[in-house]
């Protein structure tokens, strides 16, 4: 088991796992209706998903342009669902095809902000793919087009995943269990 800043980690997805998922996620987004790919990925969590996945896309025949955006929910005790906008895309999306990016699907609310936010821009699709999916904590009503894996209801690290800013470099995906 890896040891990480004195913290021992059960790897969950290994870089290799993750490594083959991106090749066959970028071969089915070639197949799919996408047109003329404007990738935006949501920081921070997606970078290093969003990074791999790119160069999976080019190897499937795709030349995707690339943007991010940040968002971040409010504090504790404000509505759920409401979240700001923490940093813009510099790009016009209207007309473009969005392959929006994010780490985790959990109760959905960032993904839908940010898709709903690009639609009523005039985005002319907008296509969801997220590395892991937390389907037992859906909150939003929103669909992913195509999904990493299925994650266990556990809180993981790694692969720019973190825990209070620390683990984003890992490059497999992994779970704390403890102190060594
Ligand atoms: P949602 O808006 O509830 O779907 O939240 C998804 C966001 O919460 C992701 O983009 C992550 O940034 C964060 N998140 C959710 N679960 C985890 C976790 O297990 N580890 C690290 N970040 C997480
Ligand atoms: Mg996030």
């Amino acid at each position: 088991m890896p040891i990480v800043r004195d913290k021992k980690i059960e790897v969950l997805f290994s870089s290799e796992q993750l490594a083959m998922r991106n090749r066959e996620l970028a071969e089915q987004i070639a197949l799919g209706d996408l047109k003329d790919i404007l990738v935006l990925s949501i920081l921070k969590g997606s970078f290093v998903f969003a990074a791999d996945l790119i160069r999976a896309l080019h190897a499937a025949g795709l030349a995707p342009e690339v943007e991010f955006i940040s968002v971040s929910s409010y504090g504790a005790g404000t509505e759920p669902g409401k979240l700001k906008l923490l940093r813009d895309v510099e790009s016009d999306v209207r007309g473009r095809d969005i392959l929006l990016i994010d780490d985790i699907l959990e109760s959905g609310n960032t993904l839908k902000f940010t898709q709903d936010l690009m639609l009523e821009r005039g985005a002319n699709k907008v296509a969801i793919v997220a590395l892991l999916n937390k389907g037992m904590k859906r909150r939003a009503q929103v669909h992913a087009d195509y999904v990493g894996f299925e994650c266990p209801d556990k809180f993981v690290v790694g692969y720019g995943m973190d825990a209070g800013h620390a683990f984003r470099e890992l490059p497999f995906v992994g779970v704390v269990t403890g102190e060594v």
